[in-house]
């Protein structure tokens, strides 16, 4: 049974970005209620109540996976390891985005799907590329003459799926009988070890563990057999999956990782009851620093215009009055503003300067890349601001 463990308020869509703040932008903006909930009969975490995929990926949507060097890096390497290990004849990726994964790959072996039109547009042209949502429809038209895939990877998108059944029934039907599966997603161990609540939005549909990747595949000729940490994303779970009667056995790792997430009760509605309390504590004191450094005059900004921070602003009803913008190095954010509370959102350029005191770390999975970034900064005087694990002020 599906229980509510979180109410995260009203929200916006998290990368619906106002172009101005006419009054017809702001009356057309869409909002809906963020709940989240626990299944104790498959252990998955979701959003109660999603948000229909035909209003989220659009062709204006603005994440590029290839913009973040850390993102470059992560895909070169994995796609790498990837060829090595499976060999695979033919490689299907779900949801790819501007490309960044399947450029690693002989683009003869290539099949995507994107349906996000503008993203579609620039692997087109090199790779085989469906603008299209994934279903059985698309499985069935894409291998009714071509070879099945030996290697289907999908990361940061079958957790964005809201009909679990339909994905994994397509994957089925396109997976050859020696292929593998490989998808990655922010894990639940990790939100709820961060207290990230703000890994909760609407294209977040579900946060995984293994515990519910386990169970939800065998219902579809599927049997999850290797797992690892990575820490893309501020922490994800990349699950390897092969078809029940394939050769793979169970890893270690696996194992390991499974008795990690019951040790921290990922299987019981009791530590997603705990967790939304230590959520409120983390709205309270948010705001608590947020306030007191304007009373004192202090310049707060936010850095990294993420999906992510659309949840905290929102939730914690971070507006104008307590911070002056956001900056974000993505060309298709600037001059923006940011879903729900209305910040203006400029550049790094223009706005990460000697003038700011603070900076509220809106992409805190980046952490390292943006402190090297900001050294002189840093040297300087200006801090940072982080709600991860709970909202305090850092300058390392
Ligand atoms: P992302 O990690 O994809 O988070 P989410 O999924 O919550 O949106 O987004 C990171 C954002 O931060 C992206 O818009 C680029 C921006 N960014 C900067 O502005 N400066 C930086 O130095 C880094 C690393 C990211």
């Amino acid at each position: 049974m599906k229980k509510i463990f979180l109410n995260l308020g009203r929200q916006p869509l998290a990368n619906s970005y106002l172009p101005n703040l006419s009054k017809k932008v702001i009356n057309q903006e869409f909002f809906y209620n963020l709940k989240v909930s626990f299944n104790d009969k498959n252990y998955l975490v979701s959003v109660s109540n999603p948000v229909n995929p035909k209003l989220q990926y659009t062709s204006n949507y603005a994440h590029r996976a290839s913009e973040s060097f850390t993102m470059r890096t992560a895909f070169k390497k994995i796609a790498r390891k990837l060829k090595k290990q499976f060999n695979p004849r033919i490689v299907l990726e779900i949801g790819s985005n501007d490309g960044v994964f399947i450029k690693n790959f002989d683009k003869k072996k290539v099949i995507a799907v994107e349906p996000c039109k503008n993203l579609a547009n620039i692997t087109k042209n090199r790779f085989q590329t469906y603008p299209s949502f994934w279903d059985t429809k698309l499985a069935k038209k894409i291998f009714k003459e071509t070879k099945k895939a030996d290697l289907i990877f999908s990361a940061n998108t079958i957790s964005h799926i809201p009909n679990l059944k339909e994905t994994f029934r397509a994957i089925n039907l396109s997976l050859s009988d020696r292929g593998v599966l490989v998808i990655e997603d922010p894990s639940l161990s990790s939100v709820i070890k961060n207290n990230s609540y703000d890994q909760f939005y609407d294209e977040h549909v579900y946060l995984f563990s293994a515990l519910a990747i386990s169970k939800i595949v065998e219902d579809f000729n599927l049997r999850l057999f290797h797992a690892e940490n990575i820490e893309t994303h501020g922490g994800s779970m990349r699950y390897y999956i092969c078809k029940k009667n394939s050769f793979y056995k169970k890893t270690k790792n696996l194992i390991k990782i499974i008795k990690s997430e019951k040790k921290i009760k990922l299987h019981k509605f009791t530590t997603y009851k705990k967790f939304s309390i230590r959520v409120k504590k983390s709205k309270k004191d948010l705001i608590k620093i947020f306030k007191f450094l304007n009373k004192k005059g202090k310049k707060i900004i936010s850095y990294g215009a993420t999906y992510k921070s659309t949840t905290v602003f929102n939730y914690c009803n971070v507006n104008t009055k307590l911070l002056h913008y956001v900056t974000d190095t993505t060309l298709n954010k600037q001059g923006k503003y940011t879903p729900g509370m209305h910040i203006p959102i400029i550049s790094p350029n223009k706005g990460m300067n000697e003038s700011v005191d603070y900076a509220f770390l809106g992409a805190w999975n980046f952490k390292k890349e943006i402190f090297n970034k900001e050294k002189k900064l840093i040297k300087k005087g200006t801090k940072f601001i982080t709600h991860v694990p709970w909202p305090k002020i850092i300058s390392k």
